[in-house]
């Protein structure tokens, strides 16, 4: 690890001896150090050979040792080094190369300095997260949450006493909530815990099936009672005789099959569709929404006598933004499962990205929250995942996060410096045009201004003037010889 007092390393490898020597003049009129490679195998050798780097700037293109293997080398001597790769070809092959083996950033040439410096602060200041990160203790062992419930905020507690209370007995339990929340989590616990815990859970999601199907699909139906029946078939109720079925979103459930579930839970019997017999079936039912069943009752589209049946026992799940102590816990549970699970390899937080995620209201809950920690370990290229690894829309990101006025105006500064280096290249140019075109240079840059700036005036010669710096006459008179 380089020593954080000094200066910031910078290793710029490049065959290409002119973008080294701009590269070098952008970043040490910055502070920092930097030093040169002008092969592949010579930049993995300084690397080997260490004082190893802040950061590599690396090109992709080089005679001998490409980037992309350089890459690969460089990672497997030091796999926390942050490296950029620079290409003049940007292909998606060597882009998705590039990351793929771990490379901090990818950049085009030719770059514009301003953009060249702000890589290099954020890639050094992803070095100095990673390493404030140092040993990171996850707040939970995942062997303790079982359940796959976690949480210790007191509303959660409550959660998890009455799921203990209701698991002895049949009762038919209401779990509301908000989506997200972990209601089906709360489902299949009860039923873990249940005497019934040997026999089938099955989840039926009202509202992912159509009316004119559900009945089929609780009940089952004979042999020809509607066009398609074209053999009999079991439904989810007969199936789970002995068992627990989960009915989900039952808000979303249509007035006619309110009815038949309402016999089931009073009569414990179903009639197949387009059958006559009654069948007894032992079944516990336990059902969710996120719907105001209250007021849907109050509406008439939910039946206030099965409501009543069904609430016996009601579970209301807290939304996230209510247990925001519980945020680090679900956090860690999640990465240490990724990792476990071989999804994502980092295993830690930076606790600055810890506060935007315990600071974000998560509309969706915890399945919001997983989906967010799943993506930002997934893009996190060191160990840990940083506050630029989060996605913007919660506050992640670091094009998202304000550049300090002081940190613009130091890369404005720059960039005028750097286009002074840019001029060079940008003669050279001329004078091969000017040599071409067989005039002077001065006469070439003269009708080369004068064009464009009559280009972005739209033609109006006082405009082109005011942007050239001479009298309208004048550029008349030249646009003439032009
Ligand atoms: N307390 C928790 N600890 C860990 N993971 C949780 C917790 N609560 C929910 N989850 C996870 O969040 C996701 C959503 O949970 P679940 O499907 O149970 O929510 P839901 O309330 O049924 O949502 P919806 O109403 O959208 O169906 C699941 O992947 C679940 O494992
Ligand atoms: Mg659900």
């Amino acid at each position: 690890m380089p020593d954080s007092k000094q200066a910031p390393t910078i290793l710029v490898v490049d065959d290409d001896a002119e973008i080294r020597y701009s590269l070098t003049r952008v970043l040490s009129s910055h502070g920092y150090q930097v030093t040169e490679a002008a092969s592949g195998e010579q930049g993995v050798a300084m690397v080997r050979k260490g004082p190893v780097p802040h950061l590599v700037f690396l090109d992709v293109r080089m005679g001998g040792m490409g980037g992309i293997e350089a890459l690969q080398h460089i990672r497997s001597a030091n796999p926390r080094q942050l490296v950029v790769l620079m290409t003049a070809f940007g292909t998606a092959q060597t882009a998705i190369e590039a990351m793929k083996y771990g490379a901090f950033d990818y950049v085009m040439k030719p770059f514009d300095p301003a953009k060249v410096l702000s890589l290099a602060q954020n890639a050094l200041k992803a070095h100095a997260d990673l390493r404030a990160v140092g040993d990171y203790k996850p707040s939970v062992n995942p062997d303790d949450y079982r359940e796959g419930i976690v949480g210790n905020s007191p509303v959660m507690q409550d959660v998890f006493k009455v799921i203990g209370q209701v698991t002895a007995s049949d009762v038919t339990v209401m779990i509301t909530g908000e989506s997200g929340t972990g209601k089906e989590l709360v489902a299949r616990s009860i039923w873990k815990h249940s005497h019934r815990s040997s026999k089938a859970f099955i989840a039926v999601n009202c509202a992912a099936i159509p009316d004119n199907l559900i009945e089929s699909e609780l009940f089952g139906h004979e042999k020809g009672s509607f066009t398609g029946a074209t053999t009999q078939r079991l439904g989810k109720f007969e199936l789970c005789d002995g068992g627990t079925i989960f009915l989900d979103e039952i808000g979303d459930m249509a007035l006619a099959t309110q009815t038949k579930i309402l016999r089931v839970l009073q009569q414990g019997e179903i009639q197949r569709v387009g059958g006559t017999e009654t069948i007894r079936v032992d079944v516990r039912i336990l059902a969710a929404t996120d719907k105001d069943l209250e007021a849907m009752v109050k509406a008439k589209t939910f039946r206030e006598d099965l409501y009543y049946r069904l609430n016996v026992v009601r579970i209301r799940m807290p939304a996230l933004r209510e247990r925001t102590e519980d945020i680090p816990q679900i956090v860690d549970f999640c990465l240490q499962n990724l990792v476990k699970q071989r999804k994502a390899r980092v295993g830690k937080v930076a606790p600055e990205a810890m506060a935007v995620l315990v600071r974000h209201p998560w509309p969706g809950n915890v399945r919001e929250l997983e989906n967010v920690v799943y993506r930002s370990a997934v893009i996190a290229q060191g160990d840990a995942i940083l506050v630029k690894d989060l996605p913007v829309e919660i506050g992640g990101g670091s094009a998202a996060a304000p550049m300090p006025a002081a940190v613009m105006e130091e890369s404005s500064a720059s960039a005028a410096a750097a286009a002074v280096v840019d001029i060079t290249a940008a003669l050279d140019a001329v004078y091969a045009a000017a040599k071409i075109s067989g005039g002077g240079a001065l006469e070439f840059v003269e009708r080369e201004v004068v064009t464009r700036a009559l280009a972005e005036a739209g033609g109006d010669a006082a405009a082109a003037a005011k942007i050239l710096g001479i009298t309208k006459a004048a550029v008349q008179k030249r646009a003439k010889g032009a």
